[in-house]
């Protein structure tokens, strides 16, 4: 089989390490790709942007699937226009990318097919926002409808901060993401994310992770894309599991085939459980990026007969298989991440971390100078380590990264504390 990944980041450079690894692959392309990418798959410019162009590219190259990376092109259609061509595509069409293009979509659907979620008002003006806010109370959260890149929610922590963020939105602090708003009752309890194939019909769970959104140590500072994952979440039981794909995630399937934009592709579901069971926080229609990574290590079969799978709408025959092991990322940064990370210092001693046992470095924002790997962006490297368990695959991760000279780089030290925490003995 002929495949083209699209995607730059540390995801796509684990989807396609992993795509590489299937004995039913012929040729793997990557657009726009990434140095690490590079070394395993042909990288092409394409304009992802130009629809038709891509499709002339796949028809010329025969290509069989391509595998779409992130968010923005599955909202803007891309899918769509590939199948319109007769290229088999894997992820959302449009109708169904709008569970994570809008936030008052999918409080519309899990109102109407009974998903549990925080309570929630949608407004279109600020003076309603407002008056909801002040009937409710704080803490609350305010946020921007559409696609903010992960920047448009407000936990608020009194009504002042609510109203305020209100104003931003409706002031286009989010572009036109902000044009309406979803004003949502908090929800107390630990998060995490859960991840499933799907095919339109039928989902298969892909199982749960932890994300750490904030930049510093303890859960402090900026929000950011994440800063490291980690797999399984074991805050996961079978029966928590069981819990959230026959009160979550089946609804959502349903729901979706039934008004007609029925969902294929990684249904990436952000979750509050709460004392009153798990709540749906947000969805995302594509794999988290760095949860991409920690999800593929423990993947023991090939992925990409599922991904196959998945886009013909044959999951019903497919059981992924997984490893005992615990898969741990860490994210290191560019110094300034997120608000202003500097490019263009040079990285040494990738090559010896990801010969250590066990460890596979991605990259996410990396380029190649004069032969020499310099930052290129935010996120630039995710040291990944598979371990008999969590405390294993972290000490494993930090000591790959030891062997990683870049003083202008920075990462958490302490990604998977609260799996850490629930392995001690009481
Ligand atoms: P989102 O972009 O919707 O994932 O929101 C960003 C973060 O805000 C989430 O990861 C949560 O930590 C937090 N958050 C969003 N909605 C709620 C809510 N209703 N209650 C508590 N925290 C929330
Ligand atoms: N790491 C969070 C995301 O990919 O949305």
């Amino acid at each position: 089989m002929k495949v083209l990944v699209i995607g730059s980041g540390g995801r796509e450079h684990a989807l396609v390490w992993k795509i590489a690894a299937s004995p039913l692959l012929g040729k793997l392309y990557c657009t726009p790709g990434n140095p690490g990418i590079g070394a395993i798959a042909e990288t092409a410019a394409l304009d992802t942007g130009n629809h038709a162009s891509l499709a002339a590219f796949c028809r010329q190259h025969r290509i069989d699937l391509v595998v779409v990376g992130p968010e923005a092109p599955l909202v803007g259609g891309l899918v769509d226009s590939l199948r319109r061509a007769g290229i088999r595509a894997f992820g959302p069409d449009c109708a169904a990318a709008r569970l994570e293009g809008s936030k008052s979509f999918t409080k519309d659907l899990c109102a109407r097919f009974n998903i549990p979620t925080a309570a929630y008002g949608c407004f279109n003006n600020a003076p309603k926002a407002k008056a909801y806010i002040r009937a409710h109370g704080a803490p609350i959260v305010v946020k921007a409808d559409g696609l903010a890149a992960g920047k448009g929610v407000v936990v608020a922590m009194n009504v002042e901060e609510a109203c305020n963020a209100v104003d931003a939105c409706f002031e286009g602090a989010f572009g036109a993401a902000g044009g309406q708003v979803v004003v949502e009752e908090f929800l107390h309890g630990e998060e995490v994310s859960f991840f499933c194939l799907c095919d339109g019909k039928t989902a298969l769970a892909l199982g749960s992770v932890q994300d750490h959104k904030r930049v510093g140590d303890g859960d402090t500072g900026a929000n950011t894309g994440g800063m490291g994952a980690y797999a399984p979440a074991t805050i996961v039981t079978q029966p928590m599991e069981a819990r959230i794909m026959q009160e979550i995630i089946q609804p959502t399937m349903d729901g979706m085939a039934a008004i007609g934009a029925p969902f294929q592709g990684i249904l990436f579901a952000g979750l509050m459980l709460t004392p009153d069971g798990p709540k749906l926080i947000e969805y995302n229609v594509r794999f988290g990026d760095p949860e991409c990574q920690v999800l593929l290590m423990r993947l023991e079969n090939d992925l990409l007969p599922l991904l196959v799978a998945a886009a013909d709408g044959e999951l019903d025959q497919a059981s992924p298989e997984w490893s005992d092991d615990v898969a741990l990322t860490v994210v290191l940064a560019a110094e300034g991440y997120p608000h202003m990370p500097r490019k263009g210092s040079v990285i040494d001693g990738v090559e010896e971390a990801a010969a250590l046992p066990g460890i596979m470095v991605f990259h996410a924002g990396t380029a190649m100078e004069n032969g020499r790997l310099t930052a290129n962006g935010g996120r630039v490297l995710n040291v990944t380590a598979r371990g008999a368990n969590v405390v294993e695959a972290r000490a494993k991760a930090y000591a790959a990264i030891e062997k990683i000279r870049w003083p202008q780089g920075f990462c958490r030290t302490d990604i998977g504390w609260r799996e850490v925490e629930r392995q001690k003995p009481q």
